[in-house]
């Protein structure tokens, strides 16, 4: 008899396990954001850009599939690790029964009006606003009524971000200051994931991951613009200090806002994805990721763009930045281990099917 008991215990504690395990499971994965996150979304919508051949792409797809990168981003390591399918672009059609991706390269968080109103020159933008992308998946949810299932999207992993990097870019490179970076962007960008998480969650979402932004102090096109011969402007990695400062304030402002967030919504599942510490560990470090050329890129320079004419290295794997801008396959491949394995595990990555 007491055998048996155990027997039970120790049944009801598997069963305990699987269904804990089956909630983790997602049968979809669904994302927004920018081209740290677009599968595809921009080349689908402008088909013959720079971007759509190779090199990029020549690491691990052999071919331009739309990632601004030489390979894999950081979703897609997710999305093996999780067991699931490479998550498809929205604008590449198909079939999304295991997710669809809705983030595009080039795209804000916040909408382009805002952004005017914001004090930025928004001449020439098209709205790919965290807000449009939105509206694209409940598109999606109209036209496939089995996927606007409360069930199906309550046990599905949503990805909002990384979005609104290109909201500082864009402040960055029509020279605003950091104070007004950080007193009128930040907030903004802020309150934007907040309510399209809001938004998601009324519609039945519940497992979230919310991307801050990576150092961007390290990225080679900052570090040539801003170079300074100032003392203590670098930090010891060789990275632009009040740039990474400024990745820093954001992600203590977006995990402040993730808190409240939880507050209000005590059954959804919200968890901060620190790219920042992530990304910082491979700077600090990066021979251990394999990466000898933290700060050179691979595709392009000596005046050339990475579009086919210029040189590319002959081993993308031995560098952070693919192209000046995004990083490699490399890299990513190094952040998305910190986010997955720890250090900077997220809690809703560490169980698979
Ligand atoms: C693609 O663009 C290049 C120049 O950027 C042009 O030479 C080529 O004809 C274009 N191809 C198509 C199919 O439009
Ligand atoms: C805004 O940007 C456009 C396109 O880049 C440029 O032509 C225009 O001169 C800019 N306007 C102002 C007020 O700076």
């Amino acid at each position: 008899m007491a055998f048996n008991a155990n027997l039970l215990l120790v049944t009801a504690f598997l069963c305990l396990l699987s269904v804990h395990h089956g909630s983790a499971c997602y049968p979809a994965i669904f994302s927004f954001g920018d081209s740290l996150q677009d599968t595809g979304n921009f080349i689908h919508t402008f088909a013959n850009t720079t971007i759509s051949k190779l090199p990029w792409g020549t690491t691990y797809f052999h071919k331009a599939t739309g990632r601004y990168s030489d390979g894999r981003l950081i979703i897609d390591f997710i999305a093996q690790a999780l067991g699931l399918p490479l998550v498809p672009p929205y604008r590449g059609g198909g079939s999304f029964s295991r997710g669809a991706n809705f983030a595009f390269g080039g795209a804000t968080a916040q909408n382009p009006n805002t952004l005017a109103g914001l004090g930025l020159n928004v001449t020439g933008f098209t709205d790919r606003s965290l807000f449009v992308q939105l509206g694209w998946f409940k598109e999606l949810l109209n036209s496939v009524p089995s996927l606007a299932d409360r069930t199906f999207l309550g046990n599905s992993l949503f990805m909002v971000g990384e979005i609104g990097g290109n909201d500082f870019n864009t402040a960055l490179s029509q020279s605003k200051s950091i104070e007004n970076i950080k007193n009128a962007l930040v907030p903004g960008v802020v309150r934007t994931i907040s309510s399209g998480i809001t938004t998601l969650i009324e519609l039945g979402a519940k497992n979230f991951i919310v991307p801050g932004n990576l150092p961007i102090g390290c990225i080679p096109a900052w570090l040539s613009k801003y170079k300074s011969s100032a003392p203590g402007y670098y930090d010891a990695n060789g990275c632009i200090k009040w740039l990474n400062d400024l990745s820093q304030f954001y992600g203590s402002r977006l995990q402040d806002e993730l808190k409240k967030l939880k507050s209000v919504h005590p059954t959804a599942n919200i968890y901060y994805a620190d790219y920042y510490g992530a990304g910082t560990r491979v700077f600090s470090n990066p021979k251990q990721f394999g990466i000898t050329e933290p700060f050179v890129a691979c595709c392009g320079g000596n005046g050339h763009g990475c579009d086919g004419t210029g040189p590319v290295c002959s081993n993308p794997l031995n560098h952070a930045s693919w192209e000046g801008f995004h990083p490699t396959e490399a890299f990513y491949h190094a952040v998305a281990d910190g986010l997955i394995g720890g250090p900077f595990a997220i809690p809703l990555l560490s169980q698979t099917c």
